[in-house]
């Protein structure tokens, strides 16, 4: 099934969806948690340190983020492991044991992907998973493409999403080419998937995606099939025509 929730403005976007995840931690506090990055779930994660300074308890909750950039240093300030601490993880009780993030910064880059894998299995699954779309409809770093890796694996990244992030760094080049993502697959093997979507200039976008064909080519295109999605927007999304 697939609830969509259009909140009036981004404020209320990120209020309704930091309550959303925090429902989740209340009913559960020792439930697993995918995280995404990028600038649309910035607001949710200042709700979310609002909530845990009027009392949420996050101590037990475990965290998988969605994506790191290969050959960046967790010290690297657009390193996802900077983003995390940040908006975070700095402002939050959470023992840095229960919260995992790929590193991009391995020597055997697939065995990396191996070991995050096998730690989101032994932490017994994802029971929500955060997600935000790129422009051109990736979900974490898959990146439209006529195969797409269903575990977690490297990635090269595409021409519009080294342009799309090039504004988080000085220079285009500076962007790295490669990234660890969560697979589509690890993402669909979630319990629950929660796509936050802010802005009208990803409208048609989320619209072909939520309506539109099941294509690699728009990989949240195949959030289509799973059984329990809530998309949240902050823009009005008409069926395609
Ligand atoms: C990056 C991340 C994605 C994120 C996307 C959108 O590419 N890897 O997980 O959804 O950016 O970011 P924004 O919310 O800034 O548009």
């Amino acid at each position: 099934m697939m609830r969509i929730i259009v909140a009036d403005h981004y404020k209320e976007l990120s209020r309704w969806s930091a309550q959303f995840v925090a429902g989740l931690i209340r009913g559960k506090p020792n439930c697993v948690l995918g995280l995404p990055t990028g600038s649309t779930p910035i607001g949710i994660y200042s709700e979310l340190v609002q909530l845990y300074e009027q009392g949420l308890d996050l101590r037990y909750t475990e965290t998988f983020n969605l994506d790191e950039y290969v050959g960046l240093p967790p010290s690297h300030p657009q390193s996802y492991h900077s983003f995390m601490q940040e908006h975070l993880f700095r402002h939050i009780d959470h023992p840095s044991s229960h919260y995992h993030i790929p590193d991009g910064m391995a020597a055997d880059l697939e065995g990396e992907c191996q070991r995050y894998e096998e730690m989101i299995l032994a932490a017994g699954g994802i029971d929500l998973m955060v997600l935000g779309l790129g422009p051109n409809g990736h979900i974490g770093f898959n990146e439209p493409d006529s195969h797409l890796g269903t575990k977690t694996h490297v990635v090269s990244l595409t021409r519009e999403t080294i342009q799309a992030n090039a504004r988080f760094f000085r220079e285009e080049k500076e962007v790295p080419r490669k990234a660890i993502t969560m697979g589509v697959g690890s993402i669909m093997q979630a319990q629950e998937i929660l796509l936050v979507v802010s802005g009208t200039g990803k409208r048609e976008m989320l619209r072909q995606a939520l309506f539109g064909e099941v294509t690699t080519r728009i990989p949240a295109s195949i959030l289509q099939l799973h059984p329990h999605i809530v998309v949240v927007t902050d823009f009005s999304l008409e069926p395609l025509g």
